[in-house]
């Protein structure tokens, strides 16, 4: 049975792992990458972490809304605030760290393999079951940081809760509900580990492209005014898609990549 979250339960789960400075609970909030970011802005360290039982406006990738009930999930953001020379990977890379993290985590304490669809998507039997939203801005000193919120359905059923895409959650991929707070810190603890490389200049690209579900797959890539389909070959240095259309190879950066035996959506 899994304790409440609280500020101290969020604190002790979270304890002993260097790279966090500062764990800070809310009951509920609007959006902890927002929270985070005001923080970021006011000169909150690196290694602070923002987890809520409930967002009243939480937000995915491309101005989605990020929709669940109170009580049900893991909704955490994290600040990072690369040197100058870690500024130089790309924003996605902290998105790849953070999702391989959380394969990570869920395979090795959970004893469930769960998937990555390309660019920002965590799955696991074609259906989603959390994503990460990476934001990067400057401090009022033109300090670089980087903000990503986590958003991870756990002990909820989200494929009645009406989405227009097939979802899932933790409980339902591995049989019982889970407690939250041995969770997140399997997830932060390894995403320390893997900034730690991030930061010894170790690109997590190339092991990232092995994860994606999304990689040899048909892709139909919806575009402003465009769609593109192909077969999605691989991603380059930045984790941008490269897809072979019949007219040539494309280079995605952002839009929806829907793979096309499947029916998960962005
Ligand atoms: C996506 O699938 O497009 C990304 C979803 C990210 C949701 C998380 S929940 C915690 C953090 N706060 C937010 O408002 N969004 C992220």
């Amino acid at each position: 049975m899994e304790a409440e979250l609280s500020q101290e339960v969020v604190e002790n789960s979270l304890a002993g792992v260097l790279f966090v400075s500062r764990a800070l609970y809310l009951p509920s909030t609007t959006s902890t990458n927002d929270v985070l970011k005001r923080l970021a802005s006011e000169g909150a360290p690196e290694g602070t972490v923002a987890l809520a039982d409930e967002q009243t406006a939480g937000r995915g990738r491309l101005n989605r809304r990020w929709v669940a009930p109170a009580g049900s999930s893991l909704l955490f953001s994290i600040l990072f605030r690369p040197s100058a020379s870690a500024q130089a990977h790309s924003p996605l890379a902290y998105t790849m760290l953070c999702s391989l993290a959380v394969r990570d985590a869920v395979a090795e304490t959970l004893g469930v393999s769960i998937g990555i669809k390309w660019p920002n998507d965590l799955v696991h039997d074609g259906r989603k079951l959390g994503g990460i939203l990476t934001e990067i801005s400057t401090d009022a000193r033109g300090g670089g940081y980087v903000v990503v919120g986590i958003g991870l359905n756990v002990n909820w059923d989200p494929s009645t809760a009406g989405f227009d895409f097939p979802a899932t959650s933790i409980r339902n991929a591995v049989g019982h509900p889970v407690a939250r707070a041995d969770l997140l810190r399997a997830i932060v603890e390894r995403i320390a580990e893997r900034y730690a490389a991030l930061r010894a200049g170790r690109s997590p690209v190339r092991e990232w492209e092995s994860a994606l579900d999304t990689i040899g797959r048909e892709v139909a890539v919806e575009l402003p005014g465009e769609r593109i389909t192909g077969v999605a070959v691989g991603v380059d240095a930045d984790g941008a898609l490269l897809v072979q259309a019949d007219d040539g190879l494309c280079r995605i950066i952002a839009g929806d990549v829907r793979v096309r035996d499947s029916a998960v959506a962005p």
